[in-house]
This record gives structure tokens, C-alpha cells and sequence, in this order.
């Protein structure tokens, strides 16, 4: 369903609304023209609450962050900074113009007018400000990004988009999936022949992590698979959705990251899942054996791909612990080595699978299992 969008003076209004320093950036802005720009204009038209705020600035950035005190970070290479004003975390950023040395290499920048800085982003959603503080408080929407938000388009501003930054195919599927856009027909012929080869591993990584993060991960997931930007392996959608689903309630949702956990079913890294997927434990003592070593991530995926017996290995046999220890074995005679852990987790299986119970019984067992 295409995304609805609100009027311009609601937007203005829901802005003072949720930044009630706006006139404190303005005085920092000392004059600089300023606007709200990407990320925060679309949301706002769609009447979504953000805590950040992306603020562009005619001007040095930094100026204006020093100028409004607070906790400052500082990103040279591409002139921006983040302060804290209220309970708004604002990311300030200087009007630039990004080009680039070589396809996927990181964007050179210089400053340059707003109109510029518009035409180098993304998508026309995320390409529309609004001026802050000046006479014309209208949208600045060049692109067509209001028309095709309320369409439920995804845009690329220029045909080069995808080769200087082909991790705004992975950001393109993001929107799609949240905010329910379908490409245009050249958009989706650009995004078909993007060549994630050209950007580091790490930046593939965390564009996939922010994807992943998203509540409609699984179908974003698909759009990977189904735009042709990712080769998925097979059956990656279906395990997706099963991980979504186990990882919206108890105890997984507690347990592992479910941000990485998807991640590693769009890289097919799915370590010993597979096989304990596959495995029958026959006993809890067998099921604690087959799962310790597996990461909590290795473990979801292995519940989603069809090991039920995990969920009784997670609530319940994997916090099963003696109430002795070595020194008590030591206490009763039994020498230091590799005879007394051996003694203990004999004792530990027996006490799993229900053979004994109690601290007696722990030690009877460990003493016999010792003395062979
Ligand atoms: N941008 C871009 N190309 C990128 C990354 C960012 O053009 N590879 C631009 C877009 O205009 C985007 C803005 O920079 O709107 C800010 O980027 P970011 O903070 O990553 O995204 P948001 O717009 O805040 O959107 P969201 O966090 O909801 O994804």
C-alpha cells in the first residue's frame, strides 16, 4: 500500500513539536541557511516520530555543532557532526557536493549549494528538504519526493547512483520493505546490474546489519534475493521468516541477536545448524552434548530450520548444573586431573537424564564414576 503524506504546516508543526530547541539551532546557525533534510523530511511527511534529526547546513557544520555545546562527534572526512539537543540527537552536516574516484570508493566531498547536496542522494524520497527559519518554510522537493512517497515509488536521482554506492541497493531494499515502495522500471533495471563486488566486506556488512535490523527484515530479505543483488542459497526466505517468527517471542528473543542471526542466513553462514537440525537426541544428557558448543545465533537458526528438541535444551537442560564441584571430590580423596571432569560430567548426564537427584546422589555418582 502506498505510503500516505501530510501536509507541510502539520509537518512544521510536528517538528517544533518533537525538537523544542529548534530556535537554539537556529541561533547557532548564525545566519547559514539550514534544513532539515533526507531521512527525517520523508519521515515527517509520513508522520513517523524519529529521534534523530538530519540537519543540513550553508555553512561549517562543525561551527554550528561547537556552537551548540553538547556532546560532539566529530566526522571530518565528510564534514558532519552529531549533538545532543534535548532529547534529540541532531546530525549536522555541511550542503556538499560527493564524487567519486572510482565505483564503491568512498565519496570525495566539497562544499557545495543545496540543490547539489539534493541531487547526490539516493532515492527522491530521501532527496526533499525543508528550510528552517527562513521566509519560505516550504518543502524543497526538486526530485519528486512527495509524489513518490505518496505513490509508493523508489527512485534513483541519477542512472551512476548504484555504481559510486552499491550499498544503496541494500538501502533501496530496506525502504521498500518499510515503507512498501516498488521500484520504477529504470530504477529496477539499475539495481539489477549493481556489483556489490566493489565495496569492503565491512560495508556490505553493516548496510546488510541496518537491513537486518528492520522489523520487515524477511521481506527486505526477499527483495535481495528477488532484485538479484544478492545470490541468496536456496530456501533463504523461507529460513528468514522462521527466524523472524521464533525471534519475536520467548526465550529466543532474549537469547540471541536476531540481526545477526538473519544475517547469516543471507550469507548462508549457518555453521553446525544444519546438523543439529538433522539430529534426534534421544536424551536431554545428549541434547545438552550436541548444542553447548553452538553459538545462541547457531541455535535459532537450527530451532527455525526444525530442531524442536532445542526449545527444551534452551528453557530448561542447558541451566542444569551440579550442586558439587571439584573440591568436593577432592574432599572425599579423589586426586586433581582429568579423571575428576570426567567424573563430574558423568555425574552431570546422569543428573540430566534424570537418573539422580540431590547432592548425595551428585557425589555417590561422581565417587563411582572416579573410582572406574
Ligand atoms: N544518503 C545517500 N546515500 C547513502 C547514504 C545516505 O544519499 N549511501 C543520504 C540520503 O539522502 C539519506 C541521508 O543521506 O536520507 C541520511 O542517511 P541515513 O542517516 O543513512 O538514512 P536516513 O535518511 O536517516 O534514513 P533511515 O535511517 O531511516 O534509513
Amino acid at each position: 500500500m502506498a505510503p500516505w503524506t501530510r501536509p507541510t504546516d502539520e509537518v512544521l508543526a510536528a517538528l517544533e513539536g518533537a525538537v523544542p530547541e529548534l530556535s537554539q539551532l537556529l541561533e547557532a546557525a548564525d545566519g547559514a541557511d539550514m534544513y532539515v533534510v533526507g531521512g527525517t523530511v520523508r519521515d515527517l511527511l509520513l508522520g513517523r516520530g524519529r529521534t534523530d534529526l538530519d540537519i543540513a547546513v550553508a555553512g561549517d557544520a562543525g561551527e554550528v555543532a561547537s556552537r551548540l555545546g553538547g556532546a560532539l562527534t566529530g566526522h571530518e572526512r565528510f564534514s558532519t557532526a552529531t549533538v545532543q539537543l534535548g532529547a534529540a540527537r541532531i546530525d549536522l552536516g555541511s550542503t556538499r557536493r560527493e564524487t567519486y574516484s572510482a565505483p564503491g570508493a568512498l565519496p570525495d566531498v566539497a562544499p557545495a549549494g543545496i540543490n547539489e547536496d539534493l541531487s547526490r542522494r539516493d532515492f527522491t524520497v530521501n532527496a526533499m528538504v525543508l528550510p528552517l527559519g527562513g521566509a519560505d518554510p516550504n518543502l524543497l522537493d526538486p526530485h519528486g519526493g512527495r509524489s513518490d512517497l505518496a505513490a509508493g515509488v523508489l527512485r534513483v536521482i541519477h542512472d551512476r547512483s548504484f555504481i559510486d554506492d552499491p550499498t544503496r541497493a541494500l538501502r533501496g531494499a530496506r525502504y521498500a520493505a518499510r515503507f512498501g515502495l516498488e521500484p520504477d522500471p529504470e530504477t529496477f533495471a539499475l539495481l539489477r546490474q549493481t556489483d556489490l563486488g566493489t565495496i569492503s566486506a565491512d560495508r556490505r556488512r553493516s548496510e546488510l546489519l541496518r537491513l537486518t535490523a528492520e522489523p520487515m527484515a524477511s521481506e527486505a530479505i526477499a527483495l535481495l534475493g528477488s532484485w538479484g543483488i544478492v545470490d541468496l542459497p536456496p530456501g533463504a526466505q523461507r529460513l528468514a521468516e522462521k527466524v523472524a517468527e521464533q525471534m519475536a517471542g520467548h526465550p529466543w528473543s532474549a537469547l540471541a541477536d536476531r540481526d545477526r542471526a538473519l544475517l547469516a542466513v543471507i550469507e548462508g553462514d549457518l555453521g553446525p545448524a544444519p546438523a543439529l537440525a538433522a539430529a534426534t537426541p534421544a536424551s536431554p544428557s545428549e541434547s545438552v552434548e550436541l548444542a553447548r558448543g553452538a553459538s545462541p545465533e547457531e541455535l535459532v537458526l537450527a530451532r527455525a530450520l526444525g530442531a524442536d528438541w532445542l526449545e527444551s535444551y534452551v528453557t530448561d537442560h542447558r541451566h542444569v548444573v551440579l550442586e558439587i564441584n571439584g573440591e568436593d571430590l577432592i574432599a572425599a580423596g579423589v586426586p586433581e586431573g582429568p579423571a575428576m571432569g570426567a567424573a563430574l560430567s558423568d555425574a552431570l548426564r546422569r543428573k540430566l537424564d534424570g537418573e539422580i537427584s540431590g547432592r548425595e546422589a551428585e557425589l555417590e555418582a561422581a565417587l563411582a564414576a572416579a573410582r572406574g
